[in-house]
């Protein structure tokens, strides 16, 4: 999805509230993200975050990392994000942006987090499920699809207890800034046929054939096929803190 996915998720104006979101937390010196993808959001947060003094980025997709570069040059690893090859304590900030629904080890990955944060830094992660203020065609139409997302990982819950268990203090949690989505039947019929979002990717023909083409149909069924339907979404915001240790500095 790395060609489409700025343009199918929000764009630059998706990216310059999530970093807003993201810097609200964040005082600056050096930051990684984990799952930067295409760095629009790490170019947003090199505007917002004040006083960086460098900005590096990891990615397990070499596609992603691709167009990450001119956005992001020379800060760059492909790595995933439960492996860091990077060195403890070398981070005041570590921000993850809709990737820890993704990642398969969501303890390790916290966990690499914790270890590459200086004591007093910072995990500041945008994650969750969405919620929506409304009850739409599009949303009607496609309900069929809830049945096949995995039970989430990245839920504010679930984030926050595995966090703690990892050591880390959760500060606060609250709902992000609204995404704005806007999609037309026929555009999002043609994003769930090619598969756009991670949870369709894995589908034997069977469910597709039983799950995703009656919603496909359904979109296609519906009127003003070109017109945009306007949403509001909220993900969770999650401000975590490595504790400072008493007595070292
Ligand atoms: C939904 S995209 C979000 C990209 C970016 N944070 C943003 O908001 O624009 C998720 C990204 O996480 C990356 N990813 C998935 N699993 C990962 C892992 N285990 N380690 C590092 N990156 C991963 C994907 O390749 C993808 O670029």
């Amino acid at each position: 999805v790395a060609a489409e996915y700025d343009s199918s998720r929000g764009g630059q104006a998706r990216a310059t509230a999530a970093a807003r979101d993201l810097a609200a937390h964040l005082s600056g010196g050096e930051l990684l993200e984990l799952g930067v993808g295409t760095g629009i959001v790490a170019e947003a947060l090199q505007r917002e975050v004040a006083q960086l003094h460098r900005f590096a980025g990891v990615d397990i997709s070499a596609r992603m990392l691709h167009l990450a570069r001119p956005r992001l040059p020379g800060g760059l690893l492909r790595t995933s994000a439960d492996r860091l090859p990077l060195p403890d304590r070398q981070f005041d900030g570590v921000v993850a942006v809709h990737v820890l629904h993704l990642v398969t080890d969501l303890e390790a990955t916290l966990a690499e987090a914790f270890r590459v944060l200086r004591p007093g830094g910072r995990m500041v992660a945008l994650h969750g499920e969405p919620r929506h203020d409304q009850d739409d065609d599009l949303r009607r139409a496609t309900r069929g699809l809830r049945a096949l997302r995995p039970r989430s990982q990245d839920s504010a819950a679930a984030v926050r207890a595995v966090a703690q268990a990892t050591g880390f203090d959760c500060l606060e949690q609250h709902d992000a800034s609204p995404r704005i989505a806007r999609h037309s039947p026929a555009d999002l019929a043609d994003l769930i046929a090619r598969r756009s979002w991670s949870f369709l990717w894995s589908l034997d023909d069977q469910l597709w054939q039983r799950h995703v083409q009656p919603v496909i149909a359904a979109l296609l069924a519906l009127p003003e096929q070109d017109r945009p339907r306007v949403q509001s979404e909220w993900a969770t915001v999650t401000v975590l803190q490595r504790p400072t240790e008493p007595g070292r500095s």
